[in-house]
């Protein structure tokens, strides 16, 4: 695909800072005003102002009076399921914790009792993620819990078209209902699943629920300490609802990511902080839950962290995904600047899922996927709250969406 897209009013290139972007470097937007990008077979060739184009020979997509933003990575989500939970959704909403709704059988369980029916796994709604600006997505397992159905889930995400998706195994999701007298069992089974999977290549990380109530830090030591040794990378439900050492224990493994994080304790922030663990935070997940706490994003950033951001979207805590609304909460929720959301949501996003050396900015060599938003102004994208002003996305130099 060779293109030249011109005079965006604001191209947001991102250029700067390689790896993940921690402290002044998480506003860094590198911003060119009557900005142009040149694409070569989907890669960026160059970037810079539309009257210094090197090469005026391509086809032209005219982005007059627009915003370009990187593509968004949407570095967390369990995008493959089979049903909605919206009864739960009601039982919440008449004051059911979560957590019981999940000991009693339902939440996660329910949705591994549909999926386990369902023969035509997918992610869901692949094709709507690029009418909001997302071009690349991890997905998760961890709707199967047992062998055959987790290989179901890892194939599913392999067939999304143009939308990239990045493979997690979550055998340690929720423990199935008959383990639960013989929780060491379970994680046997895990183990021993992580050698098929592995050699089947269907994953590229490993992520384990660390909560009371679910897994506790020594199950889930067990399962990343034979994952590593596999050869996945690490990632981890940390600290959702409350501390239980998930944080502290993503540094000590030296895990890619821990996420959520709404419970993290001051020294766990200090922890992450002086580490390469990206700190990835869920706001919507909170708001679905009709929290008012959300994760402390100010303290992770004023110390150091590497703050990326994400929908979660899953049927049961975080039924969407659009990315500009997670931007809007982390602006008016957790006080992150609009230019921090940002570098959060692409960049750092990018580094979540270990794809920075082709993924995050609009550098020349890197992949062409970006999105064309109808605003005057990069801050106006989380400032309209819930409205969609994405009008056209490229995936690897390619107009996979564009309004009618
Ligand atoms: O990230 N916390 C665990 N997993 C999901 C919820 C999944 C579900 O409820 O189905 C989350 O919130
Ligand atoms: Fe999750």
């Amino acid at each position: 695909m060779n293109l030249n897209i011109v005079h965006a009013r604001q191209l947001l290139t991102l250029a700067g800072t390689p790896g993940p972007r921690r402290g002044k470097a998480l506003r860094e937007l590198s911003i060119i005003k009557d900005g142009a990008v040149s694409i070569r077979n989907g890669t960026i060739e160059w970037t810079g102002p539309t009257d210094q184009l090197p090469d005026k020979t391509k086809p032209e997509f005219d982005a007059t009076g627009k915003v370009i933003l990187p593509g968004f990575v949407d570095s967390h989500t369990h995008a493959v399921f089979a049903r909605s939970r919206a009864d739960e959704f009601e039982w919440r909403i008449d004051g059911t914790p979560y957590m019981d709704i999940l000991a009693r059988g339902g939440g996660i369980l329910s949705s591994v009792k549909s999926v386990r029916e369902t023969t035509d796994l997918r992610v869901q709604l692949a094709e709507r993620f690029f009418e909001y600006g997302t071009t690349t997505i991890e997905a998760k397992s961890g709707y199967g819990l047992d062998l055959k159905t987790e290989i179901r889930m890892l194939e599913a995400m392999r067939s999304t078209g143009k939308l990239e998706v990045v493979p997690t195994y979550l055998g340690a999701h929720a423990l199935p209902e008959q383990f639960q007298a013989n929780r060491d069992a379970f994680i046997d089974q895990v183990l021993q699943d992580i050698d098929v999977i592995q050699e089947k290549r269907l994953a590229e990380f490993c992520d384990v629920f660390v909560e009371p109530g679910v897994f506790t830090p020594d199950e889930a030591r067990r399962i990343f300490t034979k994952a590593k040794s596999a050869g996945m990378h690490i990632k981890i439900h940390a600290d959702e609802f409350q501390s239980s050492g998930g944080a502290a224990l993503a540094v000590e493994i030296g895990a890619t990511s821990a996420d959520h994080l709404g419970a993290i304790t001051s020294g766990d922030i200090r922890r992450i902080a002086a580490s390469n663990v990206i700190a990835t935070l869920l706001p919507a997940t909170l708001f679905n839950m009709g929290s008012t706490h959300y994760a402390p994003a100010r303290q992770l950033i004023e110390s150091g962290a590497a703050v990326s951001l994400a929908t979660d979207f899953n049927p049961g805590t975080s039924p969407t995904l659009n990315m500009q609304f997670i931007l809007s909460l982390a602006c008016t929720q957790m006080k992150m600047t609009p230019a921090e959301t940002i570098v959060a949501a692409t960049m750092n996003g990018a580094c979540a899922v270990r794809r920075e050396s082709h993924l995050g900015s609009l550098e020349p060599g890197k992949q062409a996927d970006l999105a064309v938003y109808d605003v005057s102004d990069y801050r106006e994208v989380p400032y309209f709250t819930a409205v969609n002003f994405c009008t056209a996305t490229f995936k690897r130099g390619e107009l996979v969406w564009s309004r009618k």
